[in-house]
C-alpha cells in the first residue's frame, strides 16, 4: 500500500522525500494544463462575502496557518487572523462582520479544533477544514472541504501535511485574489510557481548528507537549539523549532530576529547552535546582523539562505522560489536536521516519546 516504507528506514524520510510529489499531485488536482485553478463556485462565492479569515488549528497545521495569513493578505488582499484552537475558547476575537472560517488538519479529528467548529457551526457561520483525511470529523462537520491529497502521513512529526497545506492554501488565495481582481493574484501562476517548487525541494532532498552531516557537527549533542527569522521566515523558525524539539528533545524555540535581544540572547554560550532562516529580502540584512550579534557571542551560527540572498560561508542555499511561497523550501533542509539529530541521539523519529499522530481529547 502506499503506507508502506518500502526502501526507507523511516515514514519520516520517506515523507520528507514524497514533498515535491505532494506539490505535483496538488497543481493536477487544483490546476488545468492552461494554468486555470480549479475551486468549487460555492466556496469561493461564500470566501468572497467575507471580510476576513479566521484560521483555526494545532501545533504544525497552525504553523501552516501562520504562513498562509502572509499568503491570503499577500494575493487577495482579505484580513486573516491565525488562532490556537486550544486557546480560541478562552480568548475568542471579536468578530468581524462577516467571518470565514478555515480549519487547518492534517488529521481531521483535533478535538480542540472540533470544538472551535462546534461553536462556528452554533454560531451559523461557513466554514473550510483543508484536511488530508477524506470523511474525516472536521471535514463532515464544516461546510466545505479541500482535500491535500498527500497520501497518509504515517511519522507522528508532520512533514508532507505542512508544505501541502501551505500549497493549497497558495492555490484558493490564488483563485480567491483573482476573483477579487487584486493583481498580486492575476499576475500569479500558481501551477507554474508550485512546479519551481517542486524542482527545488527535489533539489534538497537530493542532498541529505549536507543535513546528516550539519547535524552531527551542530546539532547531536548540544543541550539546546535556536532557530530564528523575520517575517516569513520567523514562521519558518517556529515551525523548524517544533521538528527539531519534538523528535529530538533538544530544546529548541523559534524566534523573531529582533526578540534575541530582548531575552534570549542571555542564552547564548560557546557552541550553541542558531539557526537563521533567510529568504526575506526585506529582512535578510537585519537578520544577519542578529547572526552577527550571537556569534561574537560564541553561538555555532548556521545561514540558511536563497540562493539570490546568499552571501560567503552560508552554509544551505535554498533554490529561488516566489516570495510567499519561500516556506516550502526553508523547512525541508530544517525537517532533514531534525530527523537526522533524532537518529544520532538513537531515537525511535516516527514515534516520539509522549506524542500522538493526533489528539483526540481537550
Ligand atoms: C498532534 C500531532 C502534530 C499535529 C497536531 C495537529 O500534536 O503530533 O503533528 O500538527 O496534532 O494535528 P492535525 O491533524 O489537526 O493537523
Amino acid at each position: 500500500s502506499e503506507a508502506e516504507k518500502g526502501a526507507y528506514p523511516y515514514y519520516m524520510l520517506k515523507e520528507i522525500d514524497e514533498q515535491p510529489t505532494v506539490m505535483r499531485s496538488l497543481i493536477k488536482h487544483y490546476t488545468t494544463d492552461d494554468g486555470s485553478v480549479i475551486i468549487d463556485d460555492a466556496l469561493l462565492d461564500s470566501m468572497k462575502k467575507a471580510d476576513r479569515l479566521y484560521i483555526v488549528a494545532a501545533g504544525t497545521s497552525y504553523h501552516a496557518g501562520l504562513v498562509g495569513k502572509e499568503i491570503f493578505e499577500g494575493l487577495a488582499k482579505v484580513p486573516t487572523e491565525v488562532h490556537v484552537a486550544s486557546e480560541f475558547g478562552y480568548n475568542p476575537p471579536i468578530l468581524s462582520e462577516k467571518p470565514f472560517f478555515i480549519f487547518l488538519t492534517q488529521s481531521g479529528e483535533t478535538a480542540d479544533s472540533r470544538q472551535v467548529l462546534a461553536q462556528v457551526n452554533k454560531w451559523g457561520y461557513e466554514s473550510l477544514t483543508i484536511t488530508n483525511v477524506e470523511n474525516s470529523t472536521l471535514s463532515r462537520e464544516a461546510t466545505f472541504t479541500l482535500l491535500l491529497y498527500a497520501g497518509p502521513e504515517i511519522a507522528v512529526a508532520s512533514t508532507k501535511a505542512y508544505t501541502g497545506q501551505i500549497a493549497l492554501e497558495a492555490i484558493l488565495a490564488k483563485r480567491l485574489g483573482e476573483e477579487k481582481d487584486v493583481s498580486a493574484a492575476t499576475s500569479f501562476n500558481v501551477a507554474r510557481e508550485l512546479t519551481t517548487v517542486a524542482n527545488g525541494m527535489q533539489e534538497l532532498v537530493d542532498e541529505k548528507g549536507q543535513y546528516e552531516q550539519i547535524a552531527a557537527n551542530a546539532l547531536a549533542t548540544t543541550r539546546n537549539a535556536f532557530y530564528i527569522g523575520r517575517a516569513i521566515d520567523y514562521d519558518v523558525a517556529q515551525e523548524a523549532a517544533l521538528k527539531l524539539k519534538e523528535v529530538s528533545y533538544v530544546q529548541t524555540e523559534g524566534f523573531a530576529s529582533g526578540e534575541l535581544k530582548h531575552g534570549t540572547i542571555a542564552l547564548i554560550e560557546e557552541g550553541t547552535p542558531v539557526i537563521a532562516i533567510i529568504t526575506c529580502a526585506k529582512t535578510a540584512k537585519h537578520t544577519r546582523s542578529n547572526t552577527q550579534e550571537v556569534l561574537a557571542r560564541g553561538a555555532n551560527v548556521i545561514n540558511i539562505v536563497s540562493r539570490n540572498l546568499a552571501e560567503d560561508g552560508d552554509q544551505i542555499i535554498l533554490p529561488d522560489v516566489h516570495s510567499l511561497l519561500t516556506p516550502l523550501l526553508a523547512i525541508v533542509p530544517c525537517q532533514l536536521l531534525a530527523y537526522y539529530t533524532s537518529l544520532q541521539r538513537g531515537y525511535d523519529v516516527d514515534k516520539p516519546r509522549n506524542l500522538a499522530k493526533s489528539v483526540t481529547v481537550e
